[in-house]
C-alpha cells in the first residue's frame, strides 16, 4: 500500500505521511566490532516514495520479545547511490541495536518508514560552497551522506570534516571515507580527532574542547567563507561547537545539526517542569489525519498529545518521542500547547504553528492539531 502525500513543505521537500513498509533486508555487515550497516531492497513501486534527500533518516519498527520497537537511523547512503543503507551501532543494553546487530541476517524484513527529517541544505550545483562537519562516532552516518552528495553534485563545492573517535578501529566507515579523499582530492578535507589513542599532535588527541574549536577556527577553518556547518553528536558537543562557532564569527543560520537524544540535561529537566505547570487537564482534543478526525479527552497519564493520542486508539507516526526527529509533527489549528523540548522545528515552522505532537502539552480546553497540514 503506497502512504498518500502531504502537502507540508520545508525545505523544498514534501513529506511523505508516515506509514511502514516491510522491506527485506538486501545486506547486513559488519562496519565495525559493534556498527551493523543495513541495505534494504526497496520494490520498484516503492522507490518514489522513498526517494530522500542527504541526512534524512528512516524510522524502523519491529516486535522483540512481544514489545514493539521503534528507532530512527539516519541514511549513510547518498540520494545519487539509489541505495538505501543505515548503520547501526550497538549500544549496551539498546533493545533495537542488540536485535541488529546480533540476531537480524540478510533476507528478514523489517517495516521502514519513508525517508523523513530536515538535517540538509539544498544541492546547488552552480555555487561553490565551502562546507565544514563535526561528527561523534555514528554521528558520521547522516553527515557520510552529505559529504558525499554535495561533493558529487556541487563540483566546485569543498568539504572540511571533523570526526571525532574512540580509536583507529573503531572508526565507522574510515575506509570509505579515505575513498571520498582520494577521489575528491583537494576538495575533501579529514581531522580525525581520537580520545582513546595518543598521537604526535596534540590538537588531535581528545574530545572537541573551548580551546581546540579556537585553534580550529583560528588556523583551520576559514570562518568567513563557510557556507553551512552540519554537526551530529550527543547534544553538549553540539551546543558547544555550535556557541565556539558562533564566537568565531559564523552566523547560527549556517549552523545545523542533529541530535542523538535529548532531555537529559539540567537545562532541558528544568525547562520541561516549567512547561508542565502549565498543562490543563481534560482536554478535549481533535486529530485531523488523513482527511478524519478523531476526538478524545487527554488522560491525566499523559502529558503530550502523542502518547494521549496513541493509547485513545489513534494510529500516529512517531519515532523518537524525544523531540529530535520531527516524524510526529503536525500543526495547530485551534487551542494552545507548549512544547517541552523541540530541537526538530525551526523558527518559522513554530510560527506558523507547527508542534511535535510528542512534546505538546496542551494548555487550553479545547485543541485541535492537523496532521495533513
Ligand atoms: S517522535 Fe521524534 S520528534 Fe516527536
Amino acid at each position: 500500500m503506497h502512504s498518500k502525500l502531504t502537502t507540508v513543505s520545508f525545505n523544498s521537500y514534501s513529506y511523505p505521511m508516515a506509514k511502514f513498509h516491510a522491506l527485506k533486508v538486501l545486506d547486513i555487515r559488519k562496519e565495525t566490532k559493534d556498527c551493523s550497516v543495513i541495505s534494504f531492497d526497496v520494490p520498484t513501486d516503492l522507490q518514489s516514495e522513498f526517494q530522500y534527500k542527504q541526512g534524512q533518516h528512516l524510522t524502523l519498527r519491529t516486535t522483540i520479545d512481544g514489545q514493539e520497537v521503534r528507532r530512527s537511523y539516519s541514511l549513510c547512503s547518498s540520494p545519487i547511490e539509489n541505495q538505501w543503507k543505515v548503520a547501526v551501532k550497538k549500544i549496551s543494553g539498546g533493545l533495537f541495536s542488540t536485535f541488529v546487530n546480533e540476531s537480524l541476517k540478510k533476507g528478514q524484513s523489517i517495516e521502514v518508514m519513508a525517508p523523513n527529517g530536515v538535517f540538509f541544505k539544498d544541492i546547488q550545483p552552480e555555487k561553490a560552497k565551502n562546507y565544514i562537519a563535526f561528527a561523534a562516532g555514528s554521528g558520521i552516518t547522516p553527515i557520510l551522506s552529505i559529504i558525499k552528495t554535495h561533493l558529487a553534485l556541487e563540483p566546485n563545492s569543498t568539504f572540511k570534516l571533523f570526526y571525532l573517535n574512540r580509536s583507529v578501529k573503531s572508526i565507522i566507515f574510515k575506509e570509505e571515507i579515505e575513498l571520498l579523499k582520494n577521489r575528491y582530492f583537494g576538495r575533501f578535507e579529514i581531522f580525525h580527532f581520537l580520545t582513546k589513542e595518543h598521537r604526535s599532535v596534540e590538537l588531535f588527541n581528545g574530545r572537541f574542547t573551548k580551546e581546540k574549536l579556537q585553534v580550529l577556527t583560528d588556523k583551520i577553518i576559514d570562518v568567513p567563507e563557510v557556507s553551512d556547518c552540519f554537526i551530529c553528536g550527543p547534544e553538549e558537543m553540539i551546543f558547544l561547537i555550535r556557541d565556539e562557532l558562533v564566537a568565531a564569527g559564523l552566523p547560527k543560520e549556517k549552523i545545523h545539526y542533529e541530535l542523538f537524544t535529548s532531555g537529559n540535561s539540567e537545562a532541558d529537566k528544568q525547562r520541561i517542569h516549567k512547561i508542565l505547570e502549565h498543562k490543563v487537564q481534560g482536554t478535549e482534543v481533535t486529530i485531523i489525519d488523513g482527511g478524519k478526525e478523531f476526538h478524545f479527552t487527554m488522560g491525566e497519564d499523559f502529558d503530550n498529545i502523542l502518547d494521549g493520542a496513541l493509547a485513545a486508539g489513534a494510529d500516529l507516526p512517531y519515532a523518537c518521542k524525544g523531540g529530535v526527529c520531527s516524524t510526529c509533527r503536525c500543526q495547530v489549528v485551534e487551542g494552545t500547547v507548549a512544547m517541552k523540548l523541540n530541537y526538530a522545528l525551526d523558527e518559522s515552522e513554530v510560527k506558523r504553528n507547527y508542534i511535535l505532537s510528542c512534546q505538546a502539552v496542551p494548555t487550553s480546553s479545547k485543541v485541535v492539531v492537523d496532521f495533513d497540514a
